[in-house]
């Protein structure tokens, strides 16, 4: 096959929700459908089969979840898809984000009964800032549900972003009958399939067909359904292929994945509505994901996957051209050629060797101690850096004390490669040096995986003192103004980053606005950048 149908039939997207939506169940029944798993749910037996491949952190076993996120390729339909995987757990990481950088497009997966749910929110935020393509999946019409048009507003005004559902539930929970195709104008009626089982009896009645159709779903749901299209027609935004590539229109589907229903048009619809592997921008202008000579950025970094070597994986997502195992390329941060070895995928959580692989996959590459998420490595000597990888505002800070002063450069060490390969933010004093070291994480998990490693790979014990502080902002002009002179607010404190960048984190958010009103011509950024 050619580089470029190699290519062009490439769908790299990430799927987003609050834990217990229902990604899980969704995402294992993609896998079925593609025949990557013989039977949906053996992808996550939850607590117990997961260990053995992705849990590759005592402490994740100990909790039995999934602190690094992963990804899974399948084909479909002559396509080949990559679902890049995020934790479920509350407590996720900076990592969740960034696989938001690494992919093309997301799936949005709401609990109708819960509707839109906070971390929807935070995830969303990112999508937004990259202009990718949204798809929304209500799932668990088979329960009782929220009014889909609530659902419909909830999602136009929390995430600010316009929606076309693509079919329309009747009824919901014990009374779920199905969802009606708009374009089509047939009704698919709901029978629910067996968990796992791949093949559901999915009867298809054409609406037009008023006395059928009324025999098959009763008068009342036949009449609120003509209401609601009537409504629908009306009301809601037209479909628009160029509005959803933009991401400001998100297409939306009702479905139920635990019963199998709804799934598969979704995934067919939603490969339609994708676009293959899009060009990336670097500092030498837009990279061609077409273009023969390959490149990649890092990331996401995966450290001690196997203890006894310390060795560490780092995620690249491939940009452009074709992959070899063992090729040169350059490593552009680096300044150096490196041969890219022990090249892994994954498949259903397993990890196997690849040979070859093409713009659009997620390679893990050997890293001995090289790479820094958003690094560039690319085959071409002009050395193009890709656009760097934001760097999310941490939500948690501490102080870290250490308590074995003799162990100081261990410490330092330690914490510093922790922090290179982004499960943590370090800061400091802004008018003091090294010795004191702050702390910041996204998700408070990464607290204990912190005290955790720096114990077992450092041998160096800490204690964590955690500070009130809840919001970051980057001062996005430190040129423009004196951050000594800045007027602050009681609870704010001046820090700054590893690189000197000034930074204000805040206790209260209303703090926040009350500090820019205090300070004129004070520019302040929820992201930093590497
Ligand atoms: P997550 O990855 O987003 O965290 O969610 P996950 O798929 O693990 O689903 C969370 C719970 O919701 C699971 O139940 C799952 O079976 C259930 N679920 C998912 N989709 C549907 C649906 O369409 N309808 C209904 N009724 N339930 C659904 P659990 O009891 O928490 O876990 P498990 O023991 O079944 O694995």
């Amino acid at each position: 096959m050619s580089l470029e149908s190699e290519i062009k039939k490439r769908r790299t997207f990430a799927i987003i929700s609050h834990p217990d939506a229902g990604k899980t169940t969704l995402t294992e029944k993609f896998l079925l459908y593609g025949g990557a798993i013989n039977l949906a749910g053996s992808v996550k037996g939850k607590k117990t089969a997961k260990h053995a491949v992705s849990d590759w952190m005592e402490i994740e076993k100990e909790r039995g979840i999934s602190v690094t996120s992963s990804v899974l390729q399948f084909n479909y339909e002559g396509y080949c898809i990559n679902i890049l995987d995020t934790p479920g757990h509350e407590d996720f990481s900076e990592d969740t984000y960034r696989t938001l950088m690494a992919a093309d497009s997301a799936v949005m997966v709401i609990d109708a009964s819960k509707g839109v749910e906070k971390q929807t929110i935070k995830l969303f935020k990112v999508c937004v800032m990259r202009h990718i393509p949204i798809f929304t999946f209500i799932n668990k019409m088979d329960r009782e549900a929220n009014d889909p048009f609530e659902l419909l507003d909830e999602i136009e005004s929390v995430l600010g972003i316009s929606t076309c559902p693509i079919n329309w539930p009747i009824g919901c929970g014990k009374e779920f009958k199905g969802v009606y195709d708009r374009k089509e104008k047939n009704v698919s009626l709901f029978k629910a399939a067996m968990n796992g089982q791949k093949e559901v009896d999915t009867e298809i009645v054409d609406a037009s067909d008023e006395a059928v159709f009324k025999d098959r779903i009763g008068d009342a749901f036949y009449d609120k359904l003509q209401e609601d299209i009537e409504l629908l027609d009306g009301a809601s935004a037209e479909f628009d292929q160029e509005m959803v590539s933009a991401g400001d229109l998100t297409p939306v589907f009702f479905g139920s994945a635990l019963t199998n229903f709804g799934v598969q048009t979704f995934l067919e619809h939603f490969l339609s509505m994708t676009t293959s592997p899009l060009p990336r921008k670097s500092d030498q202008g837009i990279i061609d994901p077409f273009t023969e000579d390959f490149s990649a950025f890092v990331f996401k970094i995966q450290a001690n996957m196997n203890k006894a070597h310390r060795d560490r994986i780092a995620f690249m997502r491939i940009c452009s051209g074709k992959f070899e195992a063992g090729m040169e390329a350059n490593h552009v941060q680096g300044g150096k050629k490196i041969r890219l070895s022990q090249p892994q995928q994954m498949m259903a959580e397993e990890r196997h060797i690849v040979d070859e692989a093409y713009a659009g996959d997620i390679i893990g590459v050997f890293d001995p101690g090289i790479f820094s998420i958003g690094d560039t490595i690319c085959k071409s000597n002009k050395k193009f850096a890709f656009e760097g990888i934001p760097t999310f505002a941490p939500e948690h800070f501490a102080r870290v004390r250490q308590l074995d002063t003799m162990k100081r450069k261990q410490f330092i060490k330690g914490i510093n490669q922790i922090a290179q390969e982004g499960a943590i933010q370090i800061f400091q004093e802004f008018n003091t040096g090294m010795e004191e070291i702050i702390v910041g994480v996204v998700g408070v998990l990464q607290f204990e995986v912190l005290e955790y490693r720096l114990k077992n790979e450092y041998g160096v014990d800490i204690r964590l003192e955690p500070l009130p502080y809840e919001h970051i902002r980057w001062i996005e002009n430190p040129e423009e103004i004196d951050v000594n002179r800045i007027v602050g607010t009681s609870d704010m404190k001046k820090i700054k980053d590893l690189k000197g960048n000034p930074l204000l984190v805040f206790a209260n958010s209303w703090s926040v606005n009350m500090v820019l009103e205090r300070n004129e011509g004070l520019k302040l950024s929820e992201f930093g950048r590497n």
